[in-house]
């Protein structure tokens, strides 16, 4: 019922303040926080309702004049403050996280289960997801001293997009699924932080309506014709991004165990139609069965010739791992690959996308960008990801996590103080002393 596009029409709403203008509707993925009260003009989309248990938690009290973002459940015990301002009116102050990968628990008080498990969890028994984050604590960086660096400068270029920082938004599917304005505000905090915004395929909002320097994400979908009309969509972002590590969707068993299906109000905005993605199923991932009917399995080489015939954008190649593979995706003429395991949510025990990077750098980094993904958490994780050979990293879920705090801004400024605090700590000015320092494998 009542899923067919397109998605909504809102202009872009003004980015100050936190506070979800009259009509805004409350993210499907965001439980209101206990004692929280709608703001005027808030609606609650169907089915889903205010917790039985919207008790004020101990101490948690907003400043005279100030409402509670609807986005943000308060730690029990903490008295809001207008200086924290956190989860108050103008939320996108922050949510008091000292460091990115805070977000991660600051998130997991606020979204529903199912929307959490959709977002954390990797497939089958999650070896790979853990295997990312195991990988990069292995990995150790000799630091360099005596550099004279007053200040570090993390500016450099991303696939031909200038970025003041070696890092990219990953594309994440649904992200209005945590916020009300979902990748457009994700996007513009993104803009304003000067670093490149990956749009997916399967956003929430119209690619057109996403703001900033955004490269466009393509998964190989069945019907030619709506890869063709995406394509020629894309036309005005910066790059072009294929995802090649998802002929068949990962089995999720979180979401299985869900039955995980999405709101009707949040939909693939890029596409006609993801009728399966909202069919609640027990037992069933109702994304899978979306993903099932809709992306071809048959993705090959003659694809990704047929794609760097039909665009004039950088063409960039994600969820490679293996080094012929990179090789023939460098030989196609992709300008980069992502060295990625989808951050652990498809073969599940594929390799960590840190201890592959080695090899794909040694076959092209040469000729072409190598990126890297899945699991990057830190600055001094991004440092490591250079140190070991990429160009940059995209960086997935911490990012949607300060999304669903509201606390982009917050996110983008810690990045960027962790990134320039450890090239400062490993006596590095600049990104080429990044990728000059050694590293070890402590495992
Ligand atoms: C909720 C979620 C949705 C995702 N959606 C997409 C997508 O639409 N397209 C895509 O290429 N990758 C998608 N990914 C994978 C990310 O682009 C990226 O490879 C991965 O999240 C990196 O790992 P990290 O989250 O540990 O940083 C998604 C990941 C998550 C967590």
């Amino acid at each position: 019922m009542g899923i067919e596009q397109p998605a909504p029409e809102a202009e872009r709403a003004p980015r100050a303040g936190a506070q979800l203008p009259p009509g805004k509707q409350l993210s499907p993925g965001v439980q209101l926080p206990p004692g929280a009260e709608l703001p005027s003009g808030v609606q609650v989309p169907p089915g889903d309702q205010v917790p039985p248990r919207a008790q004020p938690l101990p101490g948690a009290q907003a400043p005279r004049g100030t409402q509670l973002s609807p986005g943000v459940q308060l730690p029990p015990g903490a008295p809001l403050s207008p200086d924290s301002r956190a989860g108050v009116g103008g939320g996108r102050a922050g949510a008091g996280a000292l460091c990115l990968a805070d977000y991660e628990s600051l998130a997991g008080g606020l979204l529903s289960a199912p929307v959490g498990d959709f977002i954390s969890g990797g497939s089958g028994a999650e070896l790979t997801l853990r295997g990312n984050r195991s990988a990069l604590d292995r990995v150790r960086i000799t630091p360099r001293v005596m550099a004279g660096v007053e200040a570090a400068d993390p500016s450099g270029r991303l696939v031909g997009s200038a970025s003041e920082m070696p890092v990219a938004v990953a594309p994440m599917a649904y992200q209005r699924l945590v916020h009300p304005e979902g990748e457009l505000e994700l996007a513009q905090a993104a803009a304003d932080a000067g670093v490149p915004y990956v749009i997916s395929t399967l956003s929430s909002y119209p690619l057109e309506k996403i703001p900033g320097e955004c490269w466009f994400q393509l998964y190989w979908l069945r019907d030619r014709a709506v890869v063709e009309g995406l394509v020629d969509r894309a036309a005005g972002c910066s790059a072009l991004v294929v995802t090649v590590d998802v002929p068949v969707m990962g089995r999720r068993l979180r979401d299985v165990r869900n039955g995980f299906a999405l709101p009707d109000d949040v939909v693939a905005a890029n596409l006609q139609t993801t009728r399966e993605a909202h069919a609640a199923v027990p037992g069933v991932s109702a994304v899978a069965a979306h993903t099932a009917s809709a992306f071809s399995p048959t993705v090959s080489w003659d694809d990704l010739e047929w794609l760097k015939r039909r665009t004039e954008l950088p063409l960039v190649v994600k969820g490679i791992l293996d080094p012929r593979d990179a090789r023939r995706a460098a030989e196609i003429g992709a300008t980069a690959v992502v060295v990625s395991n989808h951050g652990g949510r498809q073969l599940d025990g594929a390799v960590a996308s840190i201890d592959a990077l080695p090899e794909v750098v040694d076959a092209v980094g040469n000729d072409i960008d190598v990126l890297m993904d899945s699991g990057i958490r830190s600055g001094t994780d991004v440092l490591k990801a250079l140190a070991v050979g990429a160009s940059g990293v995209l960086i997935g879920r911490p990012l949607l996590w300060a999304l669903a705090v509201d606390a982009c801004d917050e996110a983008f400024g810690l990045l960027r103080t962790e990134v320039t605090d450890a090239m400062l700590l490993a006596g590095c000015a600049d990104l080429a002393a990044v990728k000059g320092l050694t590293w070890r494998n402590d495992g």
